[in-house]
């Protein structure tokens, strides 16, 4: 391109922002409406006027502060957030309810924010994106949350609920994302969540449910994740798990399941697959083969696997895995070797035998494979 002819391409971008410029200060309709800023405001005073809530200043445009988002034509306020607010104390302020527009809400990291749910937030009927968490709020998650029936995400992660998971939560079908990790929730995975068929994304971690895997889950086509980690759940793996097609991520560890993985998970689109600490037995081998084109990472270790890992053809995807505290026996298989692993360990078991293509792993600190019965070579002495 010739210089005169970018010359003149410059000039017309200049041009351009002129006239994007004019039309921003002749008062194109982009401006915060002044009735909802009131609403901020008097939610700000309601909180003390912490600092963290500095961008909330009544001389600026509420366009501009930290998390709001307006409206394109009415300039009313359609987004909240209130983030990482460690200087905001008592309850969920009041006022919420005058913004109609309101279809997102979110408050995260404001960890000294505690009480109830309060009662008003029934009339957030537009919100399509709730999130409190990270908050010291209590109290079983109110019923009237049930009238919210436009939430495509629900995430009440990290507070100090308690209770039930209700079943009422059932009638929020439009929900895609339920995340209600790291709380005191009690009682089984409740059967009503089967209503939920756009979920893809269910996350209740850290609680202390308790019962069986339900088999609901079957039901829902629309789930790429599920992670129930760190419960009091019994019984089996099952099946159906290994039939979903989608279910890219499944994270069942620390609980108190029992008995063997089903088949299916090894010919599945799981890609993670974590199920630690449990009382899972049998074999395992099948998780790891060629044939599971799909999965990453597997992490089985604290159970009471016992197989020959000699002979598996370790799938080509495989990125890391966890075995240790099992009671594996056999040797490492031959394509360890080969792999670009990024993590692995097979501590504690009874593996034996020479680290196949040792070498490679001479920098490894040595304890990924320590407590075995005689695996030897790399990092470790080498062999008789
Ligand atoms: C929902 O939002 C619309 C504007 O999109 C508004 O007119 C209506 O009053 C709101 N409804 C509620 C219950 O706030
Ligand atoms: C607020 O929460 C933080 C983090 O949990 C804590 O360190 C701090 O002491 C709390 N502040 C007050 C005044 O309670
Ligand atoms: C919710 O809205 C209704 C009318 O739509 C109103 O009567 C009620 O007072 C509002 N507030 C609460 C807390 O429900
Ligand atoms: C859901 O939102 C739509 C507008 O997007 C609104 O018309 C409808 O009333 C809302 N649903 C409820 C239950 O308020
Ligand atoms: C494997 O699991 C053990 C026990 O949970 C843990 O200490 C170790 O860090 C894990 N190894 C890897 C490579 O993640």
């Amino acid at each position: 391109m010739s210089r005169s002819k970018s010359y003149l391409l410059i000039l017309f971008g200049l041009f351009l922002s002129q006239i994007f410029d004019i039309s921003r200060s002749q008062g194109l309709p982009d401006f915060c409406n002044p009735y909802d800023k009131k609403i901020l405001l008097s939610i700000k005073n309601k909180l003390g006027n912490p600092p963290s809530l500095a961008s909330w200043d009544p001389n600026t445009d509420c366009i501009n502060w930290n998390d709001i988002r307006c409206h394109n034509n009415e300039g009313h306020v359609t987004s909240i957030g209130i983030i990482d607010a460690l200087d905001i104390h008592g309850p969920i302020p009041p006022f919420l309810d005058q913004l109609h527009w309101l279809v997102e809400l979110r408050i995260t990291n404001v960890p000294n924010l505690s009480s109830p749910i309060p009662k008003y937030i029934r009339n957030l009927t537009n919100l399509t994106s709730l999130t409190i968490s990270g908050t010291q709020i209590t109290g079983p998650i109110p019923s009237f949350l049930a009238r919210l029936t436009n939430l495509t995400s629900l995430d009440l992660s990290s507070n100090k609920l308690t209770g039930p998971i209700p079943d009422f939560l059932g009638r929020l079908r439009s929900l895609n994302h339920l995340d209600l990790s790291s709380n005191g929730f009690t009682g089984p995975v409740t059967t009503a969540l089967a209503y939920l068929t756009n979920l893809n994304n269910l996350q209740l971690k850290s609680n202390k449910l308790s019962g069986p895997i339900p088999n609901f889950l079957a039901q829902l086509k629309n789930l790429g994740s599920i992670d129930f980690s760190s419960n009091s759940l019994t019984g089996p793996i099952p099946k159906y798990l290994g039939h979903k097609p989608g279910l890219t991520t499944l994270r069942l560890s620390d609980n108190q399941l029992i008995g063997p993985i089903p088949k299916s998970l090894g010919r599945s689109d799981l890609a993670f697959i974590s199920l630690s600490h449990n009382k899972l037995s049998g074999d395992a081998s099948f998780l790891f083969d060629v044939a599971n084109k799909n999965i990453l990472d597997i992490e089985i270790d604290h159970n009471l696997f016992k197989f020959d890992f000699t002979n598996v053809d370790l799938s080509r995807n495989l990125m890391g895995f966890n075995v240790s505290h099992n009671m594996i026996y056999g040797s490492l298989p031959k394509r360890f070797g080969q792999m670009t692993i990024d993590s692995v360990d097979v501590s504690y078991n009874q593996l034996c035998g020479p680290i196949p293509n040792g070498r490679r792993f001479k920098r490894v600190n040595p304890i990924i494979f320590g407590h075995n019965k005689c695996i030897c070579g790399g990092p470790l002495p080498a062999c008789k």
